[in-house]
């Protein structure tokens, strides 16, 4: 099979919660131990993204060496994987110019994540005013940087959690424009797979209609990488759930019990329903109590290995160093091929 190039991206904007452990970064260090050695793999802590929400630079330039820390942590080995700083590479902003210029305004508009936050600028009584403030360009063009980001690099597998489909559609619907732009005869980028992953997308646990995020306002919405076993039993035992009797797994009439049974499974490695039946004729105390302690479990290691890791500032900024000139050197190849193909 042709040697494949896996790269993933996750932004600098606090502590990684139980969603993207499960969502992304388990599943990057299962991809890293299965790949081949002609195959190559690159994760990238992007700053630029995190950018498009207001940052207080301390706090951002922290979380940009958290993020390595936590990839280390978990199991990113620097040997295998290129670990790398977005904005150590000038060529993904190039490119994303470049790709920018073959989309229609009108197809970013109608991304959710877009739509979503349109919906937030909508004065709530008067539909037609918009609070334009909060509605800054990178909000808008930041899926072309994205699809900078993967085509930088020519990659061919994209793993990401579910909430990513749409944007690695538009990444291939772009790979596909410049192809057919400038690359007619020979297809320069292959359009990019998503590759999601078996554990279902984790919610909030306060607001189960919303998804576990890092950016969201309640703290207590989520379980982080770093938290201590009591903090883990607090949100856990705080998470919302309903008063129906007995444990079943339905995500639409009972979205809080199920997510539980979600993060158990993601745990564990069973089903979802496998582990309701387990419960069935239990109550919540006791699936909260299984689920803390399935929590724990799994983060007892990287969390202990992140503390360690935090320490060791001079290490994690070679680690980006080196990731960053191997980065580069790949992402600088593609860039002299577009140049010279769109007659830059
Ligand atoms: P966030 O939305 O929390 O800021 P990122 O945008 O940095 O997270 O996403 C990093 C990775 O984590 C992506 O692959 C994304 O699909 C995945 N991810 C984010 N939130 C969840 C979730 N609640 N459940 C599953 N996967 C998620
Ligand atoms: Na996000």
């Amino acid at each position: 099979p042709r040697p494949r190039v896996i790269f993933s991206g996750i932004q600098p904007t606090g502590i990684p919660h139980l969603g993207n452990y499960f969502g992304a970064l388990v599943n990057w260090v299962k991809l890293q131990a299965e790949a081949g050695a002609d195959d190559k793999l690159l994760f990238s802590v992007v700053g630029w993204h995190a950018l498009t929400l207001p940052q207080d630079p301390r706090k951002l330039a922290a979380a940009r060496s958290d993020m390595i820390a936590l990839l280390l942590a978990v199991g990113i080995d620097p040997k295998r994987s290129v670990i790398f700083h977005q904005d150590h590479v000038q060529a993904h902003t190039e490119l994303s110019w470049i790709l920018g210029c073959l989309i229609s305004v009108g197809r970013l508009q109608r991304m959710t994540t877009w739509k979503s936050r349109l919906a937030v600028a909508r004065n709530a009584n008067d539909e037609s005013e918009i609070d334009d403030s909060v509605l800054n360009t990178g909000l808008l063009t930041y899926p072309v940087l994205q699809a900078a980001d993967i085509l930088a690099y020519k990659s061919t597998h994209v793993p990401v959690g579910d909430d990513q489909q749409q944007h690695i559609e538009l990444a291939r619907d772009i790979a596909d424009a410049f192809n057919r732009a400038y690359s007619k005869k020979r297809r320069f980028f292959s359009l990019p797979d998503l590759m999601t992953t078996p554990s279902k997308r984790i919610l909030s646990l306060t607001d189960p209609s919303a998804k576990m995020s890092k950016s969201a306002f309640d703290p207590k919405s989520r379980i982080e990488l770093t938290h201590t076993a009591a903090e883990i039993t607090t949100r856990i035992r705080g998470a919302t759930t309903d008063s129906i009797q007995g444990i079943t797994y339905d995500p639409v009439a009972r979205p809080g019990t199920s997510n539980l049974l979600t993060i158990l499974a993601a745990c564990t490695g069973e089903s979802a329903e496998a582990c309701a039946a387990r419960f069935a004729s239990r109550d919540h105390g006791a699936l909260k109590a299984a689920v803390t302690e399935a929590v724990e479990a799994a983060l007892a290691q990287p969390r202990k290995e992140f503390t360690r890791l935090r320490a060791e500032q001079t290490y994690l900024a070679d680690v980006a160093a080196e990731g960053a000139v191997k980065a580069r050197e790949m992402a600088d190849a593609t860039l002299r091929e577009v140049r010279k193909l769109t007659g830059l």
